[in-house]
């Protein structure tokens, strides 16, 4: 079983490097976890942003392709940065396949807290918690100098990650325990540990020498001090919105989206169809 070794404090495991460690737990079971079919909601309300903008793309921690690859498909350019070769390896699976690849995707190995690119591209992303894998504030703050340093002026900075009351609601009194059915696993155990904005996440399944376990670590984080350090970016808080589902609020989805535009530049923002912004 593979778990984490790293050195106890305060009852939990200190905050590891994750951009390489992730990418090795995860690789094999992380479309088991987040289905690429899944995905739809996440391109669709990408795809309006652009409205009539070029579609070229970045996307910091880019993984396997989730997003990615359904964005190349719906038509955008997009360079999918990420930091383990593990799950990188998935993506140029398809890009590597000349009956899948478009041609759209350029994948690059480089660590999302100082890559710089060469072009300036009119959505720039780090969704599904990447923001909230590195273990401080500084380096969030990196990432999110990277996010501006690759959007266009009139182009728009899409940041998603955990939801604070709902990391709360999973761990009462700092730990908590559930379990789920994910695809092709069967159930998992989970197990959440909190304490102060450090969160331990451990997932175990399956029996015996077979039993699997993999760790994340999140910096859990809110709007507002998402927002204190994208201004810290040059970056200005269009909206948050709760999840890509309009129908969920900010007290129960389990992320929050917020939508950044570069403090020069001259970003409008479509919303959800049935939303007005916050
Ligand atoms: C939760 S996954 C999200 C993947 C993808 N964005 C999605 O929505 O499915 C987080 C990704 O961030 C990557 N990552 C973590 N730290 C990174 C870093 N410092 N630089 C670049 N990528 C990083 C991981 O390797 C992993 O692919």
């Amino acid at each position: 079983m593979s778990a984490d070794s790293t050195t106890e404090s305060d009852g939990l495991p200190t905050f590891p490097d994750q951009s390489r460690r992730y990418g090795r737990q995860f690789a094999d079971v992380y479309d088991n976890f987040f289905p690429m079919s899944e995905a739809s909601p996440v391109v669709d309300r990408l795809m309006r942003l652009l409205e009539d903008r070029a579609p070229t793309v970045v996307e910091l921690g880019a993984g396997t392709g989730r997003i990615t690859v359904p964005l190349a498909d719906a038509g955008c350019d997009v360079i999918a940065v990420d930091s383990s070769p593990d799950l990188l390896a998935s993506l140029r699976s398809w890009t590597d396949d000349p009956e899948r690849d478009r041609g759209r995707i350029v994948a690059v190995e480089d660590d999302m807290r100082t890559y710089r690119g060469t072009t300036e591209r009119n959505l720039a992303l780090c969704i599904c918690a990447t923001i909230s894998m590195v273990a401080n504030r500084d380096e969030q703050l990196a990432t999110l100098r990277t996010l501006r340093s690759l959007v266009s002026d009139n182009g728009c900075v899409v940041v998603e990650t955990h939801n604070p009351a709902v990391v709360e609601a999973l761990s009462p009194g700092g730990t908590g325990s559930f379990d789920f059915e994910v695809h092709e696993l069967g159930v998992v155990d989970a197990r959440s540990v909190l304490s102060g904005d450090h969160w331990h996440m451990r997932w175990e399944w399956g029996e015996g020498a077979e039993r699997r376990a993999v760790d994340e670590h999140s910096l859990v984080t809110t709007p507002e001090q998402l927002a204190r350090l994208a201004a810290d970016a040059d970056l200005e808080l269009l909206c948050v919105e709760a999840g890509w589902d309009a129908s969920q609020t900010l007290d129960t989805a389990p992320t929050y989206v917020a939508f950044f535009a570069p403090r020069s530049g001259s970003t409008t923002l479509p919303t959800h169809q049935e939303r007005p912004p916050r």
